[in-house]
C-alpha cells in the first residue's frame, strides 16, 4: 500500500491528510478560516494566505502524528497546485515541495478540480469510469464526463457565477452571514418554495450550461420588495437551483455520449509538444469505450452537501436507470483527503511532478473546452 500525504490551501481551508492507496484515511485534519473572513462576507485573498502560513505546517505535523507516522514512512506528497487564490496555493505548494525535497519523496500537484473529480472514488470503491459529474463549488459549476485519471470532457459550465456563489450571495442578501450554502438550506427547511416566483435561467436551452446571474438578481428584488419572509425566498431559491441542475443535467445526458473523448492532460508542467514518457500508457482512448455511456451519476463540491440537491439527483439518476455516488459530507466541501486521494491514483500510473512546477490560479480540467457561449470572464 502507498501512503499519500495530501494538502490543501487554496481557498479557506488549511487542511493536511494522509491516505493509503486501498482507500483508508489514515488521518485528515482541517482548519478553518470562518471567523478571520466573517467581518467581510466573503474569502479574503490576503488573510486567506497568511492564515495558511500560519497552521498548514503544524496541521501537517498533527495529521502524522494522527496516523503514527513520520515523513519518512510517506511515498509520495500531493498538494493543491491551483485553481484556486494563488496566494494559498503557493503556501500549500511550496510546503509540499519543500517536504518532498527534505525527505527525497516525489512531489504530485493536484489539480484541486481533480481532487472533487475524483473523490467520490476515495468514499466507493465500486465506483467505475466513465461516470458523469457534476461538480459544484462555490468557485466551480461544471458537468464533466469522466473517463479516467486526467481524462476530463467538460459538457457544460456557467456562463456568470457558480452554484455555490449564488448560495453565498443569497444568504448575504438576507443577511444570513457565511459560508451561506448550509445557512439558506437550513433556513429553507421552513419556507415555501412556491411562494416566491423566481426564474429558472437556461432552462430547456440547447447546450447543457448554467447560469446563476439572474437568479440572484431576482432574490435581491424579492428581498427588497419587503413582501416575502426569507425563508420563503431561501426555499424558492434553492428550489430554482434544483430545476436547473436537474434540467441541465438531463440535458448533458443526452449529450454525453454525442461528444469526442477527451484529450489525456498528464500534468501541468510537461511541455505537452516534448513526447512523454507515459504516452505509452493504455488510456481509454478507444473510440468504442468512449462510446460507453456512464453509467452512474456523481456529485462532488461544497454544494454537493446540500440535501435537497441530493435527493433531486437520486431520484434523476433512478430515471436514467442509472446509479448515483455522493460522496459523505465532510468529503464534499474543500478538504486534504480529496487532494491525497487524487494524489495516489496519480502515483499509481506513475504521475509524478517536477520540483519547479508552478502554481496555477487557473487551471481547467479539460483544456479543449470551448467557452461557452455569453461566458463572461469567469467562465
Ligand atoms: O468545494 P467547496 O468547499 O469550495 C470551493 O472549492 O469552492 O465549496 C464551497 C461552497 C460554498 O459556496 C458553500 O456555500 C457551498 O459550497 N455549500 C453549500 C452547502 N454547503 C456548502 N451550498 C448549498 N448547500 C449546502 N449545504
Ligand atoms: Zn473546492
Amino acid at each position: 500500500m502507498a501512503i499519500i500525504l495530501g494538502i490543501e490551501s487554496s481557498c479557506d481551508e488549511s487542511a493536511a491528510a494522509l491516505i493509503g492507496s486501498d482507500r483508508t484515511v489514515l488521518a485528515h485534519r482541517l482548519a478553518g478560516q470562518e471567523e478571520a473572513h466573517k467581518p467581510y462576507g466573503g474569502v479574503v485573498p490576503e488573510i486567506a494566505a497568511r492564515a495558511h502560513v500560519q497552521v498548514l505546517t503544524p496541521l501537517i505535523a498533527a495529521a502524522l502524528k494522527d496516523a503514527g507516522l513520520v515523513l519518512d514512512d510517506v511515498d509520495a506528497i500531493a498538494a493543491t497546485a491551483g485553481p484556486g487564490l494563488i496566494g494559498g496555493v503557493m503556501v500549500g505548494l511550496v510546503t509540499a515541495k519543500a517536504l518532498a525535497m527534505a525527505a527525497g519523496k516525489p512531489l504530485i500537484a493536484v489539480n484541486h478540480l481533480e481532487g472533487h473529480a475524483l473523490s467520490p472514488r476515495l468514499a466507493d470503491a465500486s465506483l467505475e469510469f466513465p461516470y458523469l459529474l457534476l461538480l459544484v463549488s462555490g468557485g466551480h459549476c461544471q458537468i464533466l464526463r469522466v473517463d479516467g485519471v486526467g481524462q476530463y470532457r467538460r459538457l457544460a459550465t456557467t456562463i456568470d457565477d457558480a452554484a455555490g456563489e449564488a448560495f453565498d450571495k443569497t444568504a448575504k442578501i438576507l443577511g444570513l452571514g457565511y459560508p451561506g450554502g448550509p445557512r439558506v438550506e437550513a433556513l429553507a427547511r421552513t419556507g415555501d418554495p412556491k411562494a416566491v416566483p423566481l426564474p429558472r435561467p437556461l432552462l430547456g436551452s440547447a447546450e447543457p450550461h448554467f447560469s446563476f446571474a439572474g437568479l440572484k438578481s431576482a432574490v435581491l428584488r424579492a428581498a427588497q420588495s419587503g413582501a416575502h419572509r426569507p425563508e420563503d425566498i431561501s426555499a424558492g431559491f434553492q428550489q430554482a437551483v434544483v430545476d436547473c441542475l436537474v434540467d441541465r443535467l438531463e440535458r448533458a445526458l443526452a449529450k454525453s455520449s454525442e461528444c469526442s473523448p477527451p484529450p489525456f492532460v498528464p500534468s501541468v508542467s510537461r511541455d505537452l509538444s516534448q513526447p512523454s514518457e507515459i504516452t505509452s500508457l493504455d488510456f481509454a482512448r478507444d473510440k468504442r469505450d468512449f462510446a460507453k455511456k456512464p453509467k452512474t451519476l456523481v456529485v462532488a463540491g461544497g454544494v454537493a452537501a446540500n440535501g435537497a440537491i441530493r435527493t433531486a439527483l437520486e431520484a434523476l439518476a433512478a430515471r436514467h436507470a442509472m446509479g448515483f455516488v455522493a460522496p459523505p459530507l465532510w468529503l464534499c466541501t474543500d478538504n486534504a483527503a480529496m487532494i491525497g486521494w487524487a494524489g495516489a491514483e496519480r502515483f499509481a500510473l506513475g504521475l509524478t511532478d517536477p520540483l519547479d512546477i508552478a502554481a496555477r490560479p487557473r487551471w481547467p480540467l479539460d483544456p479543449a473546452a470551448e467557452a461557452a457561449r455569453g461566458a463572461g470572464v469567469k467562465a
